[in-house]
């Protein structure tokens, strides 16, 4: 099977890190590449979020690997292509997983993190009265049971031993109670995986000031998002961070970061964690369809990315001189 995947380029950095990545990827797999257009650019020029057929596009592949979209908060706006992409796929569970490199790092990390990506304050339910705004934090039981199913299946998958849920209970009584009643629930399904659980400003407390702080953490939507930054900043560069989006049918890959409109253009943005994203795509696509190959090729990539950064051949966000392209050939060369 030759896999078709749909490729967003994005905004800011995301043409840059989207070719680095893709400049690999021509050379190690068989597939076809498809462009869709979306995002800011896209808009100004033609009104339209994303291209018209561009979701039937998505449709027709295997997966997507996307750069980030800028969504402006002021001026002319539209509603964002990420949203829209994650409730039309159904893509619920966001992994992220942090590893630290020595000499970069601020501590000893390697976890994973696995965000609720469809519900939480991100439901799109949102009220304007006068004087007033209100945007309802959705938590259902059907979502809080799958996302934890997935964090226990992706801990057995991958070997590890522990899953800790992140939560704000002592507030938050009615939704948190209800995503730490169906996380313990599951866990009780998986008595050969430790569970227990942290509240998320003692989290976010624990990331940045111990070593190995969790093994998974499952965090509703907003949580997620927020120390997911957290962590990137304790490995060292937003630029080094990978993440999928994945739903029962279909999936998403791309780097965490923005569009960091201050460097963009520039050809220095940090392409590791695209390449890193596009590691976890092969793997995913490879599991998917019994592609034995295509995950082996991911998983060397995703060594090779590794020992890129080890063997301190650095963007300026790590403080080195490389340019996104000599990092990418760096790791073509290590495959
Ligand atoms: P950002 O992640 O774009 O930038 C934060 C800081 O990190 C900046 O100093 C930037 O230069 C640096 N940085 C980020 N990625 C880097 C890389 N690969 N290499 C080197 N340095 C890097 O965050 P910001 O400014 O909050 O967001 C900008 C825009 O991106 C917003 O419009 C936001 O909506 C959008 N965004 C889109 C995402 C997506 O499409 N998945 C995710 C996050 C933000």
């Amino acid at each position: 099977m030759r896999p078709k995947i749909a490729v967003i380029r994005g905004d800011g950095i995301g043409p840059e890190v989207i070719d680095a990545t893709l400049s690999i990827l021509e050379r190690i797999v068989e597939a076809d590449f498809i462009e869709v257009r979306a995002g800011k650019r896209y808009f100004m020029e033609t009104g339209l979020p994303i291209e018209e057929g561009g979701m039937e596009k998505l449709r027709e592949s295997d997966a997507l690997l996307k750069g980030p979209i800028a969504t402006p908060t002021r001026g002319r706006t539209y509603s964002s292509v990420n949203l829209r992409i994650r409730r039309e796929f159904d893509l619920y569970a966001n992994i992220r997983p942090f590893k630290s490199y020595e000499g970069i790092s601020l501590r000893r990390m390697n976890l994973v993190m696995v965000r609720e990506n469809v519900e939480g304050l991100y439901s799109g339910e949102e009220e304007l009265y006068e004087d007033k705004a209100i945007t309802k934090r959705v938590i259902t039981r059907r979502g809080a049971r799958r996302i934890a199913e997935f964090a226990f299946r992706l801990a057995e998958d991958e070997g590890r031993s522990r899953v800790t849920a992140i939560h704000k209970k002592n507030v938050l009584k009615l939704s948190d109670g209800l995503f730490l009643e169906e996380f313990y629930r599951v866990a009780a399904m998986h008595p050969g995986i430790e569970a227990d659980d942290y509240i998320v400003d003692a989290a976010a407390y624990r990331l940045v000031k111990v070593d190995d702080p969790f093994d998974v953490m499952l965090l509703p939507n907003l949580y997620g998002d927020i120390l997911s930054d957290v962590a990137a900043g304790v490995v060292g560069s937003l630029g080094l961070c990978g993440s999928a989006q994945v739903g029962d049918n279909y999936a998403a890959f791309e780097p965490i970061h923005g569009t960091a409109e201050d460097i963009a253009g520039r050809g220095v943005a940090n392409p590791i964690g695209t390449i890193l994203a596009a590691s976890m795509m092969l793997e995913w696509l490879g599991s998917r369809y019994g592609l034995a190959d295509l995950a082996q090729v991911g998983r060397r990539m995703r060594e090779a990315a590794d020992r890129t950064v080890r063997d301190g051949i650095l963007t300026p966000d790590l403080g080195g001189g490389a340019t996104t392209r000599e990092v990418a050939e760096a790791v073509l060369d290590r495959i």
